[in-house]
């Protein structure tokens, strides 16, 4: 198809993600055709650096042949083998064994989902199964964050707490609940580590009081909020919250789905702190979008529970066509050497870089706050540094940034609230982040006139 075509048959038929259709019907799609490491081409062959892996997930960058080849050895050999009645594949056994050795403490144990929110489903699900079969079914209420981000499926959706995802949806159902984020930069208070952590846990305690502690059943957070605009939380939160879950007597689930595979430096973010959840949710990274596939690990504790209360001869009635998809764990496979074959340093080395250059970018006038964990950034703008004052709503700041970012050659998230995400590829080298941050000061330097 030629590039008018593409334009008109897209408008006509695709519907996009998480999108405004009006808006996406005038501006167009913005169609891409090619990807080398940390660049992609559209198809007007316009060259631009992905300050945001696509959507935080090709951690290892684009056109790597060993994932490549993988994929298509698997495919020509096995493109599919169902896990039900038995069956497997050798890519998706060996993946399964490989993650469980990695992953933190006695999180043994995976299930295969697509994606990232069939993972959090998939969770909520299992936190059943496992109240049941331990006694206690009246545990089903769930706690997550104000301005968490735990995917679009029905429940998914509820846990999430983010405006856009509630719309008209019913959401929150009545078994979900929020407490305030960890949001340094917000923070009504002195904005103290030690503050935002007691109140953390405070607020954690008091809605499981309210709730009744017999009948909740988890705690979901993210260890860096991503999708509510680059939360990252004081260090030691993360452990204080696991703490306070134990002595509550409810799971901790960390959601790693863009944590996790590098992003914020080691393998899993839970890593940084020691903290072992019950349960853990991953997508993304693991493939590093190469193909779809998540994955939801539990304890030893919650699988046995589960097998040893359901009979012979009874299903746990939970599964899905393509989970553990051969050709996605062969990927799988191939992405894990990547990373533990140099790509984790590699980011960890571009990540201080990053760092570096967003500190100093901090002094411009409209940054509020850089905040950065890893390849993971948020940079926050406000129209006064000194009040903190956010850009007017009429603005339409998020459009006309992904707008000018595009036409300088780069990629990052512009979020509807003035909040930028960056996410680099793992792979970037220090000339890239270089780039990236150059090009990025002068998008933001641009829109000065407009907002003062
Ligand atoms: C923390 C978190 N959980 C779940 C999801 C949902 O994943 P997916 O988009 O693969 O369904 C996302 C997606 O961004 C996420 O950031």
């Amino acid at each position: 198809m030629d590039a008018e075509t593409l334009l008109r048959t897209d408008r006509d038929h695709l519907i996009h993600p998480v999108s405004s259709w009006r808006d996406h019907e005038e501006a167009g799609a913005r169609i891409l055709r090619s990807g080398k490491g940390a660049w992609v081409t559209d198809i007007h062959g316009k060259e631009l650096l992905d300050g945001f892996s696509g959507l935080w997930c090709v951690n290892v960058g684009y056109g790597c042949q060993s994932v490549v080849d993988a994929a298509a050895e698997q495919m020509a050999r096995l493109p599919y083998a169902t896990g039900y009645f038995g069956f497997a594949s050798e890519a998706a056994i060996e993946l399964a064994g490989r993650l469980a050795a990695r992953a933190p403490g006695d999180l043994n144990r995976v299930f295969f989902s697509q994606g990232g929110s069939d993972a959090v489903d998939s969770a909520l699900r299992f936190i059943r199964f496992y109240q049941h079969a331990r006694g206690t079914p009246g545990k089903r209420h769930v706690i997550g964050l104000s301005r968490g981000y735990h995917g679009s499926t029905y429940t998914g959706a509820g846990l999430t707490a983010l405006a856009t995802f509630h719309r008209d949806a019913n959401v929150p159902l009545s078994w979900q609940h929020h407490i305030p984020s960890p949001y340094p930069y917000r923070h009504a208070g002195d904005g103290e580590a030690a503050t935002i952590i007691a109140e953390s846990v405070a607020s954690l305690r008091q809605k499981v009081e309210d709730l009744g502690a017999n009948r909740v059943a988890a705690f979901f957070c993210e260890p860096v909020q991503g999708s509510g605009g680059v939360i990252v939380p004081p260090p030691g939160w993360l452990a204080a919250m696991r703490r306070t879950c134990t002595e509550l007597g409810i799971l901790f689930v960390a959601d790693e789905v863009i944590t996790g595979f590098g992003r914020t430096g080691p393998l899993f973010a839970c890593e940084t702190e020691q903290v072992v959840p019950d349960m853990m949710t991953v997508a993304k990274g693991l493939t590093s979008g190469y193909a779809p596939m998540g994955a939801v690990f539990m304890s030893e504790d919650i699988y046995t529970t589960i097998r040893d209360h359901t009979p012979a001869g009874t299903p746990v009635g939970h599964g899905m066509t393509y989970s553990a998809h051969p050709v996605s764990a062969a990927i799988g496979l191939a992405v894990l050497d990547l990373y533990e074959g140099g790509m984790l340093d590699n980011g960890l080395r571009a990540g201080a870089h990053l760092a570096a250059r967003l500190t100093t970018m901090s002094d411009h006038p409209l940054i509020g706050d850089v905040r950065i964990s890893g390849m993971l950034a948020g940079i926050e703008l406000v129209s006064d540094k000194a009040t903190k004052r956010k850009p007017a709503p009429d603005l339409q700041l998020a459009a006309k940034l992904s707008k000018a970012g595009y036409e300088a050659g780069i990629l990052f998230r512009a979020f509807g609230d003035d909040i930028i995400g960056l996410a680099p590829p793992l792979c970037c080298t220090i000339e890239e982040i270089d780039l990236l941050c150059d090009r990025l000061y002068r998008v933001i330097d641009d829109l000065l006139p407009a907002i003062r």
